[in-house]
């Protein structure tokens, strides 16, 4: 990301933000409510046009490219509020997310006899759901898991895309300690098993630290720090920021 910018009427909820994830690196973004960074998301995701700047993904420009475009290009995201389908079961939600499946046309296509492709797609999903601990509701409707549940799924579908780059906003909101512990565990899998890179939004700033190569701190729009955990540890900036935001 270079210069990336977007005002909300007088807000300058990101203000000329450069950050770079490297192959495979998992780097945190942190900063006190409101600092910008689902709105930074927004801009990488292509949620939202921004006011300037650009993002290039594994060499190219892909500034302003609507989200599809950018799953197929290997970007993933999750979003701060889980936005899976309530009255679908786990499994038909983590099959829609694949590459190339519209929500109207393979539902239907669900109850008659399966294509060879939506076989391979359901044969995935339910590896997914395993990976994660989903397996036992697969049959059950999305709308009927707890909140730590939801953020599994999210990340659920989200691998489905076999993504380069994951967005994950606010992976362990909600979530009790032990649920936490596991997303983190299977981030970490994800990573090692698919390579993937992640760029992860947590208000949980211990698991961040302990966890990602690199922390990003956001304040009133700003990037105001960029450095290794041990370094954002004793970033007077970043305690200032958090302080001023108390
Ligand atoms: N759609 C919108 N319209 C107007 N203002 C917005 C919109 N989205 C975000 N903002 C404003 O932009 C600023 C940044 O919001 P953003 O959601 O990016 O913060 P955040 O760092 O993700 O905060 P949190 O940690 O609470 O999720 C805030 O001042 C917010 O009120
Ligand atoms: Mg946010």
């Amino acid at each position: 990301m270079r210069g990336l910018a977007k005002a909300f009427g007088g807000v300058r909820a990101v203000d000329a933000v450069d950050l770079d994830v490297g192959p495979g690196e998992m780097v945190g973004l942190i900063g006190p409510n409101g600092a910008g960074k689902t709105t930074l998301f927004d801009l990488v995701a292509g949620a939202l046009p921004a006011d300037a700047g650009s993002v290039r993904l594994r060499g190219e420009d892909v500034t302003g490219k609507p989200a599809h475009d950018l799953a197929q290009r290997g970007l993933a995201r999750t979003f701060q509020i889980a936005r899976a389908l309530a009255r679908m079961t786990v499994l038909e939600n983590v099959c829609l997310a694949a590459p190339g499946q519209h929500g109207e046309r393979v539902l239907p296509a669900m109850l008659r006899t399966w294509t060879g492709q939506e076989r391979e797609v359901e044969a995935r999903a339910r590896e997914t759901l395993e990976f994660l601990g989903l397996q036992e509701h697969a049959d059950a409707y999305a709308g009927s898991l707890s909140g730590g549940q939801r953020k599994l799924l999210e990340l659920g579908r989200a691998m489905m895309l076999k993504p380069r780059l994951m967005l994950l906003d606010e992976p362990l909101a909600g979530v009790n300690p032990v649920l936490a512990q596991r997303i983190l565990e299977r981030i970490a899998a994800i990573r090692a098993l698919q390579g993937c890179a992640f760029l992860v939004i947590e208000h949980d700033v211990e698991s961040v630290l302990r966890t990602c190569d690199r922390v990003a701190v956001m304040a009133h729009g700003k990037k105001i720090a960029d450095a290794a955990p041990d370094d954002i540890r004793v970033d007077r900036s970043v305690l200032e920021a958090y302080l001023g935001a108390a």
